[in-house]
């Protein structure tokens, strides 16, 4: 790949009306995670998360905490979201707040053109309002309630009785671009990604589109529409620009050039936003469309999606401060297939934390180490004429790192991992089968025992670049105990497309004791 490829990820902006749980930090990782991959692999890569602060759910909640929208806002994402990224290890790149001057600006300017080019007109609505998806909903996104809300008409992802609104609105022409749209899904397959997802929005648009409401008049907690300050902008029609704000939409051209068009990483809950209504927009300013989006399932918890408004939210804290953010994003993303729903559980995390992070790679990492601190004083030995087994676990390391990038590109996280993973069960297999502590009680098998552990070392170098974007702390730790650091430099620093080349830890490099990686974490 050459090293000017530009990649742009984002996520979804996230509503900072109440703190984030998983599912936020969810999305946060996995964003993350293929952030670092292609940044460790050289590519132009830029990582954007942030707050979606307009709107009546934030005006509403602020309002039921005797607070208005803006110090709500401000109080939320200094106290919860942005710590949420360091609770995860997030390396994002910027972190765009709707609130802020960059982004109104660019708002302003997008609908104006938009409204000078005759994509915009007035028009009246009725529809039926659900204020938790900030949308209008279709009778077919209707159920009818229980419970709380027996016999009412709720929206069936909140469970939330929609509210009946009319207004005298502006109105987004989307419907003018039904036919683009389609011809869009059809010549890249890969522009809305899971298949699933792809599908689902075909169907969607095939029934043909509606004009859209951009505009709110009945409160004010929003951009106002230049030509007319008695509105302002819908809240979706606001957020969806931030992808563009953040790179210097209408300021900076270059910084634009140079970055769009993004991956956006979405939720399937917000998939025909971002998979209808924003190309379209796109598409009327005459701007590039993204380059895809990927629509990732729902964390379930007790069958339900986790949310904040049905009370089964986690907090990602409760997580880490037990496990620590390895073991989040390991988890998360290895547990998952990517694209569809998963539930989440304590006991599966539990179990993955011992058997997989534990057993499996940290105790490798721990002996390995430990048997050339005591066999060979520290240093690694030089490997030495290779044995078939030898050549079968640089075959192995070659393969899995070939394997684990094809599937970043295809946006399998999970998949890259379960590849960099056959190393640690190789090399666990291949240390039980050479037994080095026996080689290492006679002097005749001493080239051999060289060769084991310049293999096994070889092995945890190439281990700690490839799980380096997942598994953050653990193996920083590891490059350093390896003595990797020393010899060849800082581990973020090492090309990712060429982690799985062999020999490049040198003979003579200085291990040095490691603490388990993936301690014993006692029942509560
Ligand atoms: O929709 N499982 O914000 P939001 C997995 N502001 N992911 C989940 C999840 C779950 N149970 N719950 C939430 C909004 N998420 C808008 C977005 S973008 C221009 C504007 C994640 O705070 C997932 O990424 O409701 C989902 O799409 C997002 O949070 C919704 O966050
Ligand atoms: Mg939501």
């Amino acid at each position: 790949m050459p090293a000017d490829r530009s990649f742009y990820i984002t996520t979804p902006i996230f509503y900072p009306s109440d703190v984030p749980h998983i599912g936020h930090g969810y999305t946060e990782v996995a964003a993350d995670v293929i952030a670092r991959w292609h940044r460790q692999a050289g590519d132009d890569t830029w990582s954007l998360t942030g707050t979606d602060e307009h709107g009546q759910k934030m005006l509403r909640t602020a309002t039921a905490n005797d607070m208005g929208p803006r110090e709500w806002a401000d109080k939320l994402v200094q106290e919860s979201w942005i710590p949420l990224l360091e609770t995860l290890d997030i390396a994002n790149d910027d972190f765009i707040r709707t609130t802020q001057p960059r982004h109104e600006q660019g708002v302003a300017a997008f609908i104006q053109k938009l409204y000078d080019t005759g994509f915009i007109e007035a028009g009246d609505y009725e529809g039926f309002y659900c204020v938790g998806c900030e949308e209008y909903k279709q009778t077919a996104d209707l159920v009818t309630g229980t419970g709380r809300y027996d016999g009412e008409l709720v929206c069936a992802i909140h469970s939330i009785p929609v509210e009946l609104s009319k207004e005298r609105n502006y109105f987004f022409r989307m419907s003018r671009f039904t036919d683009r749209l389609l011809a869009l899904y059809e010549e890249r397959p890969d522009f809305v990604q899971p298949e699933s997802a792809r599908n689902e929005v075909v169907q969607f648009v095939r029934r043909g589109l509606d004009d859209l409401s951009i505009s709110r008049s009945t409160f004010d907690w929003g951009v106002p529409v230049p030509w007319d300050q008695r509105h302002v902008v819908y809240v979706w029609f606001d957020a969806l620009l931030n992808y563009v704000t953040a790179v210097g939409y209408g300021e900076d051209e270059a910084t634009f050039a140079r970055r769009w068009p993004a991956v956006h990483l979405v939720g399937k809950d917000i998939l025909r936003f971002h998979a209808v209504i924003w190309p379209a927009m796109l598409m009327a300013a005459g701007l590039e469309v993204p380059r895809q989006v990927f629509a990732h399932g729902w964390l379930l918890v007790g069958g339900e999606k986790m949310s904040k408004s049905k009370a089964t939210g986690i907090a990602p804290s409760q997580i880490t401060d037990t496990f620590g953010s390895d073991a989040f994003r390991y988890s998360f993303m290895r547990a998952i297939p990517f694209g569809q729903d998963g539930s989440f559980s304590w006991e599966d995390l539990a179990a993955r934390y011992q058997a997989e992070l534990a057993n499996g790679f940290g105790n490798l990492a721990s002996r390995v180490i430990a048997m050339i601190t005591r066999y060979r004083d520290g240093a690694v030995p030089a490997a030495g004429e290779p044995s078939e087994r030898d050549l079968g676990i640089r075959q192995t390391v070659a393969a899995a790192a070939a394997d684990a990038d094809a599937a970043i590109d295809r946006m399998a996280p999970h998949e890259a991992l379960a590849a960099i993973w056959r190393i640690v069960e190789e090399l666990n297999g291949y240390i039980t089968l050479e037994q080095p502590w026996v080689l290492a009680k006679d002097p005749a098998d001493a080239d051999r025992l060289d060769a084991v552990l310049a293999t096994a070392a070889e092995g945890l170098r190439a281990l700690a670049v490839l799980l380096s974007p997942v598994l953050t702390r653990s193996t920083a730790t590891l490059w350093r105990a390896l003595g990797a650091e020393a010899a060849l430099g800082a581990l973020h620093e090492q090309p990712l497309r060429e982690a799985g080349e062999w020999g490049l830890l040198p003979a003579g490099a200085r291990v040095s004791p490691l603490e388990p990686l993936f301690p014993r974490i006692d029942a509560a």
